[in-house]
């Protein structure tokens, strides 16, 4: 079976993902099973799509639910759930408007198409001219227009030519945003923890400086928090440790509750009400199940104290992998249930951890090679952490 699904994959696939020797067909809460009936602890959690663990029985239940009801009718009628998750969102993260899409890099376009129009608009910057500053090593999908601003090869080699309009500043360092801003930029757009670039976390205070900035220059703060934000620091938003307010967020990832692709921008009222009918859209965008999914995913987050759980945990699972004495290890940082171990290439690649891990019963992958992540679903408990530090453990110290 493990065999011949192999094959397939290999003989019809496109080979644009390299996954790990491993074929999945069960999950439930934090654990998944492979076709041999073999079960492991989730450490990966979809890139933080499944938060909320795997088939969640509440939101299994209500996708039942509302695919029976209606499933679909496009943004050319109302439906009675897309208002209520506007509402929702709004009201949770405090901002005026919101415009619902389907996978993270919609949600980046969408926020790039804001900020220009806004730049026009309401900046006065002249037609085609607005920029847009980003960092080094970002990651915010791979669309041909979010690829022609990242500083990625691997993202970018032979997909050009490039969409004009952005610039790159070092990430974490302000002076470098300071000499690319002009009177044509528009807007910042930044993670505030970078999380395919290592879960790399910027010099505290760097985020609140980079919003004063933005605010003296009349430049909006766009901040990415597809797989930082919903509780994966700790917090709704992770630009709330450092208290700071962007002008507009992504969102996207556990929005869907690990069960359907929901993505958001959120945002104030000036920039948000650029769009006029027909200048944004996409079919699926904000159909009723996507909308009664994401709403009950959002309650279920609230209601089960998702964020305590992830700021408690991710306190202790991050002090106990720094108590791990092995070679392999270079550094350990994170935040919340985000977590990101350093190895050693010189001794091991990120890639034979990660087998290693999966022989044991725990499922996670690397980054960028030398970075294993460690994001299991915000639902995992203290005992079920043990149990993956016994593994971690054990892999690190062979
Ligand atoms: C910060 C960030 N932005 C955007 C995206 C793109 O999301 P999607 O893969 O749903 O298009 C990702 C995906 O990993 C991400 O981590």
């Amino acid at each position: 079976m493990k065999h011949h699904i192999k094959t397939l994959d290999a003989r019809f696939g496109a080979q644009n993902y390299h996954p790990l020797p491993v074929v999945l067909n069960k999950g439930s809460g934090v654990w998944l099973w492979d076709t041999d009936g073999k079960k492991y602890l989730d450490m990966m959690s979809a890139y933080s799509a499944v938060s909320h663990g795997h088939c969640h029985p509440e939101l299994v239940e209500v996708m039942h639910t509302q695919a029976q009801h209606l499933s679909m009718c496009s943004r050319a009628f109302f439906s009675d759930k897309l208002p209520l998750l506007l509402e929702r969102l709004c009201g949770l993260l405090n901002y005026d408007r919101a415009l619902i899409m389907n996978s993270g890099a919609e949600a980046i376009e969408t926020a790039i198409k804001a900020a220009r129009r806004w730049g026009y608009l309401k900046k006065g910057i002249p037609n085609d001219k607005a920029e847009i500053i980003v960092f080094e090593n970002n990651f915010h999908g791979r669309t041909v227009g979010i690829i022609s601003f990242s500083s990625d090869d691997g993202y970018r080699h032979q997909f050009g030519p490039y969409l004009p309009g952005f610039h790159i500043a070092p990430y974490g360092n302000i002076e470098g945003v300071e000499k690319l801003i002009n009177k044509n930029t528009c807007a910042v757009l930044v993670e505030p923890i970078q999380g395919e670039a290592g879960i790399v976390m910027p010099p505290k205070g760097w985020l609140k400086k980079l919003e004063q900035l933005c605010r003296t220059e009349n430049v909006l703060l766009i901040c990415d928090e597809i797989q930082s934000g919903l509780g994966r620091t700790g917090t709704w938003l992770a630009s709330e440790h450092e208290d700071v307010k962007p002008d507009a967020v992504t969102l996207g990832k556990a929005l869907g509750g690990g069960l359907y692709p929901v993505s958001a921008l959120v945002g104030r009222e000036d920039l948000m009400n650029v769009f006029n009918p027909g200048s944004h859209g996409s079919t699926f965008g904000g159909n009723p199940l996507a909308c009664a999914i994401a709403h009950k995913a959002i309650d279920i987050m609230e209601r089960d104290q998702y964020l305590q759980n992830s700021a408690a945990l991710g306190q202790y699972f991050l002090e106990k992998l720094k108590e791990i004495s092995s070679p392999l290890i270079k550094s350990v940082r994170g935040k919340g249930l985000w977590i990101g171990v350093d190895i050693d290439p010189a001794k091991k690649s990120g890639r034979q951890i990660c087998e290693e891990l999966m022989d044991k019963g725990i499922l996670s992958k690397e980054t960028h090679e030398t970075v294993v992540r460690f994001a299991p679903p915000l639902i995992i408990t203290k005992d079920e952490i043990d149990y993956a530090l016994g593994i971690i453990s054990k892999v690190f110290s062979a």
